[in-house]
């Protein structure tokens, strides 16, 4: 036997309600994966670099073509020059780019800040690089940062701020007031970094999506993740990548290069060719209208609907419905109802309960419809 370096992990609440979910048929709602088709386009090119051959390892740091496609993608979104060579790292889903840049710079006693709801992955990573997790909480219900307890909290010991913007599972969005605040704090404290997971760029409803990269002396600092699982609805891919300033990425494929050493070079591969024909703007009106239509119909239901401007997930306000605790009513919902979704309290460190559940839009419309019809019934 020996010790755990993870003696509070479980099993995921994804896992528990997908698996309730298949047991009683109900839609589901929970996990966060798109369940229609991906563009043919996209098959067309797996099947190409498969017939190219191309099925040997990538270079370490990911092949250079796709790296030059992203920076491309990058120059025409945002208007900024991303060096492929020194800058970009493709790695084994945005997932793995987190820890690796979790554990390139943190060391034993570091604090590092996360908001609270928080995706799963943020705070284990910290933990087995034996990190502190420093967890601040969004302002419920609004779920933005105050940026005056963040300035209380930090202190020459803190490594690491992690944000995730588009936010899950809040649907919220970073305006440029709150990369004003991270500025003057980075000011600061010069030792300060920042782990910016921005996989859902594209999914943002008004305006355009805002970066770390986007802000000059914010980048000069920053470890940036994104996932072509999520912009190409691919999740099963499990591709994505990191960009970082040179010394930060020399130190990030340090790890990389002993985690994973590269990414599938196949799907590396199709994703280019991919990138270099296709226009990526359409997303987030795509699923913007699957966001509308499956909230017109919950319109009339007894659920208070919260605001969602980016992601694809919105949350939903029961507390005019039961009053059991989110995770009782989110199995009820699954058992009896015949809809699987997550409820929030497990994004929070200390399961704060505001009764409130996380559902995934990203789905065909039928089943949205058929979600919907039975959440009305409630
Ligand atoms: C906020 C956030 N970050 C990272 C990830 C992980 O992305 P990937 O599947 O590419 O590892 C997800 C996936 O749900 C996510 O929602």
């Amino acid at each position: 036997m020996f010790a755990s370096k993870l003696p509070h992990t479980g099993i995921s609440i994804f896992t528990q309600m997908s698996a309730l979910a298949a047991e009683h048929g109900a839609v589901n709602l929970s996990q966060g994966f798109p369940d229609f088709e991906i563009d043919s386009a996209l098959t067309k090119y797996v099947h190409e670099a498969l017939s190219e051959n191309q099925v040997q390892y990538a270079p370490m740091a990911g092949r250079i073509d796709l790296r030059s496609a992203i920076s491309e993608k990058i120059k025409a979104f945002r208007n900024i020059e991303i060096n492929p060579d020194s800058d970009i790292t493709i790695t084994s889903g945005a997932t793995q780019a987190i820890y690796t840049a979790i554990t390139a710079v943190v060391q034993p006693g570091d604090e590092v800040i996360l908001f609270d709801p928080a995706y799963d992955c943020y705070a284990p990573a910290i933990t087995i690089n034996q990190g502190i997790p420093i967890h601040l909480k969004l302002v419920h219900p609004t779920y933005h940062i105050n940026w005056d307890e963040v300035n209380q909290q930090v202190t020459e010991k803190t490594r690491l701020i992690i944000l995730n913007n588009p936010h899950n599972p809040t649907g919220t969005v970073l305006q440029k007031s709150d990369f004003e605040a991270l500025e003057k704090l980075v000011t600061a404290y010069p030792s300060l970094l920042i782990l910016s997971d921005e996989v859902y760029e594209y999914i943002q409803f008004e305006g355009r999506h805002l970066s770390v990269l986007d802000f000059p002396n914010l980048r000069a600092r920053s470890f940036v993740t994104y996932s072509f699982g999520k912009t190409l609805h691919v999740t099963g891919w499990k591709i994505g990548y990191c960009i970082a300033p040179p010394f930060f990425t020399a130190e990030f494929r340090k790890i990389h290069q002993y985690l994973v050493f590269c990414a599938n070079n196949t799907i590396q591969y199709a994703i280019m060719r991919y990138l270099n024909h296709t226009d990526l703007n359409g997303i987030a009106t795509m699923y913007q209208k699957k966001r509308d239509h499956f909230l017109s119909l919950i319109k009339t239901s007894r659920f208070k609907i919260l605001s969602c401007f980016g992601t694809y997930f919105c949350l939903l306000d029961f507390s005019d419905i039961s009053t059991e605790n989110d995770v009782d009513f989110a199995k009820r919902l699954t058992t009896e109802f015949g809809v699987a979704v997550i409820p929030i309290s497990v994004f929070y460190t200390d399961q704060t309960d505001h009764k409130i559940v996380r559902i995934c839009f990203a789905k065909k419309e039928e089943t949205l419809t058929n979600a919907a019809l039975k959440l009305c019934q409630i």
